[in-house]
């Protein structure tokens, strides 16, 4: 089942919305991080001020025990202060060019995210468009890399059954809505 904005995968849905991932009621939002986990500017930025310190708290724990976060990987916090439950932060690549892996780090930052909601039974998560902003990440691509990623993880049993894509800017809105349907065709 599929419409412009929504499709099915094996009993779960995937939908894209234009918005502010910081005010979604959900289980887990992502946060598009650095590699410090000490925040940043844009959706890190915002997801930092709508949650409060406590995030910052635990990412300091974070990195003390283990390090900074590599490209790829994902670690979880509280949301703090949001209506969400929990942050799942990740770093994606930053875009060079698209000859140094870039394309299999971004599918890994969203990989890993997944299954680290399904490691701690969340039923639903937000994504935004990871690495398209300071990043550089070509838009078009990473709205394919991230629908797919998302897709084939539905596939198999998992605790999630709602993944929502929170994009901030119609530009971004429409390239995932564009790749969510090339997805749902390709699931027929
Ligand atoms: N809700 C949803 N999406 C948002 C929000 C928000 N409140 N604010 C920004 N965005 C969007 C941007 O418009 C962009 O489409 O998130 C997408 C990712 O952009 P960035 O936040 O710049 O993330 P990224 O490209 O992954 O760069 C990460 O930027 O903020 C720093 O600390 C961060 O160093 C890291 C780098």
């Amino acid at each position: 089942m599929a419409d412009d904005l929504n499709c099915t995968v094996n009993q779960a849905t995937i939908s894209v919305i234009q918005g502010d991932i910081t005010h979604q009621t959900i289980d887990a939002i992502v946060n598009a991080a650095n590699s410090s986990l000490m925040g940043g500017g844009g959706v890190d930025g915002a997801i930092h001020r709508a949650g409060g310190s406590a995030i910052l708290e635990e990412c300091i724990k974070i990195v003390a025990k283990q390090g900074h976060l590599p490209p790829g990987k994902a670690v979880i916090t509280t949301a703090g202060n949001m209506k969400a439950k929990h942050v799942i932060h990740t770093v994606g690549p930053v875009w060079h060019g698209g000859h140094q892996d870039e394309a299999a780090v971004l599918a890994s930052a969203y990989r890993e995210s997944l299954k680290l909601a399904a490691a701690n039974k969340l039923g639903s998560i937000s994504f935004p468009s990871i690495s398209t902003g300071a990043y550089g990440y070509p838009v078009k691509e990473a709205a394919m890399i991230a629908l797919k990623e998302t897709a084939d993880f539905l596939a198999k049993a998992t605790s999630i059954k709602e993944v929502v894509f929170v994009l901030f800017d119609p530009h971004t809105f429409e390239a995932f809505g564009n790749a969510l349907q090339h997805v749902a065709r390709e699931k027929k």
